[in-house]
This record gives C-alpha cells, structure tokens and sequence, in this order.
C-alpha cells in the first residue's frame, strides 16, 4: 500500500494504474476510520482494481463553532485498517496542499443545500463539495463511495456530479451500525457511557417511523409527530430536526401520500456535546 500526501504524485499513480487498464475507485474520508469507513473500502476493493482512499480532515466543511480542531486523528490506526480492506493507495494531504492561500474557486450547489445540515450548518457543503470536487480531480476515480450514513452529503455530491459532468459513478453504501442501532460514527468517540445510551434513540425514532410508516393509510405529518415525541422525551437529547422527506429532493412529503410512497426519515440531535445524525429509507403501506 502506497501512502501519498502529494496531489500530483497521487494522480501520477493513478494515472499509471489507468492507462493499465485498471478500473478505479475512491473512497473520500476525514480518518477516525471505523467499520463503516471500512465496508466503503471493501465495496471499492470487489468493484475495482485499483483503489485509493483520502485521509483529510477538511478544515472549510467546518463552521467557526464546530469540532475541527479536536476531530479526531488517528493515523496509524486509519493505515492499518486502509491495508486491511486491501486499499492501493492512501491520499493523506496537509491543508496547505490542497488549498493555496489564494484560491478563489470554490463549488456550489443550489438549492438541496438550504435545508436539514445546509440550513444548522451555513456554509458546510461549499466546503464538502469543493473538497470532494478536488479529490475526485486528483484521485481520477471511475467510480466514488459515500455513505448514505451522510443522506445530504451523497445526494449534494450526485448532484454536483451530474450538473458539471464529472466523469464518475457515484456509488451509495449502506449504514453500517452497531448491535443496539447506533450508526457508528467518527464522532460516537466523544461519547462517554451514559451519553452511548441515549444516543441510540435517533436509531429507535427512526424505526418506529419505519414501522408506523408501514401501517396502511399512514399519514407524514402524523408519523413525523410521534418520531419527534420519542425524542423529545429522551433525555440528555437535543433535537435539532427529525423530519421525513422526499428521498431525491429532500423537500416535504405531501399530505397524503400512495401505498408504496418512498420516503426518507432524517434526524440531527445534540447528545451532550456531540451533534450526531441518522436516517432511514422508508416506504409507505
Ligand atoms: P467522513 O465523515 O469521514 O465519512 C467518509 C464516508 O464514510 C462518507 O461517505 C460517510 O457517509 C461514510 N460513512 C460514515 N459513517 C458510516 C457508516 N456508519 N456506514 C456507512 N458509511 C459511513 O463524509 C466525510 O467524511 C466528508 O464530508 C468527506 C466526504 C470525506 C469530504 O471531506
């Protein structure tokens, strides 16, 4: 396994694994690597012969009051588990290597970026998308694999993709989770006991949606209310938002919607201080 902090030397050798004929793949992430970072790699590793993965804590995705300076870094932690999934080559940049002090470029996406993390999180996906518009340049994937464990951020990404004609698939992986529920997390590390306990209530509301939502006749509105009830009622948890919304637009659900109707259930709570997130794909019956 090749560990590369240069942009150029990192296109360099994916370049030289194209031109072999490789098929590559890339899977972008901010390291504290744990099994869900892990499954995207495994996919990659079944789907393509040359694989790089990105270590990058990205400072612009972060607001002024977020964790960037204590997110947590775990290198050699996050190599070990990178040669384990058999990753090719690991893309690990200083900040001043992907951003030159002048840069006056950055991208953009309209409107799927206004709402849920775009409206508690001001300016968060201009710094995703212009970071992962710059990783996918240097590390020339084919195809790239995000989690839906970041809902937005995939559906942001795809249409970042499609509207500027990056030639890449973008590939969605499902949330892996651990036993009791809880989508694991970079950040569940700054849980402590008792905060591990109530967290597991994102992944509760958003099963009791999945199941009221299967009832014949259900109604959104009324789903929604008793999602938010549950976690309203959960101690030590702050809800931010707990929403259901159309799984392409992310905008309201109608009143009333058809047997059979996709949805998709979103949550953003504060457990102590941590801000953690879930969702659910739902379908109504
Ligand atoms: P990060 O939070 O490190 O996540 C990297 C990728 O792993 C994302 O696509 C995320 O959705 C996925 N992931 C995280 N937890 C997961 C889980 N439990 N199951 C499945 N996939 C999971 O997302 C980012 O980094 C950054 O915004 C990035 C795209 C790298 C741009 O800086």
């Amino acid at each position: 396994m090749l560990v590369e902090s240069c942009p150029q030397k990192t296109w360099q050798h994916v370049t030289a694994a194209r031109q072999r004929g490789l098929l590559t793949g890339c899977v972008p992430t901010m390291g504290a690597l744990h099994q869900g970072h892990v499954s995207l790699m495994q996919r990659a590793r079944t789907e393509c012969g040359y694989v790089t993965a990105t270590i990058f804590v990205n400072p612009t995705q972060f607001g002024p009051q977020e964790d960037f300076s204590k997110y947590p870094r775990t290198l050699q932690a996050d190599l070990q588990l990178c040669e384990q999934a058999g990753v090719d080559l690991v893309f690990t940049p200083q900040a001043d290597q992907m951003y030159v002090a002048d840069a006056e470029t950055t991208v953009q996406v309209g409107r799927l970026t206004t709402v849920l993390e775009g409206a508690h999180r001001p300016g968060h996906f201009d710094g995703v998308t212009t970071v992962v518009a710059k990783l996918l340049m240097i590390t020339q994937p084919h195809k790239a694999y995000f989690g839906q464990k970041d809902f937005q951020q995939q559906l942001v990404v795809r249409r970042m993709v499609r509207d500027l004609n990056i030639p890449v698939e973008i590939v969605t992986c499902p949330i892996i989770r651990e036993p009791d529920g809880l989508a694991m997390s970079s950040r569940n590390r700054y849980l402590s006991v008792a905060e591990r306990q109530t967290a597991v209530a994102l992944s509760r509301a958003l099963r009791l949606a999945a199941d009221l939502c299967s009832q014949p006749a259900a109604v959104p509105a009324e789903v929604e209310r008793q999602m938010r009830q549950m976690l309203l009622q959960t101690p030590g948890l702050e809800l931010q938002y707990a929403v259901l919304a159309d799984p392409d637009t992310l905008q309201p659900l109608p009143e009333r919607v058809l047997s059979g109707a996709r949805a998709v259930g979103l949550i953003a709570a504060r457990v102590g201080s941590t801000r953690l997130i879930d969702n659910l794909l739902l379908s109504f019956g």
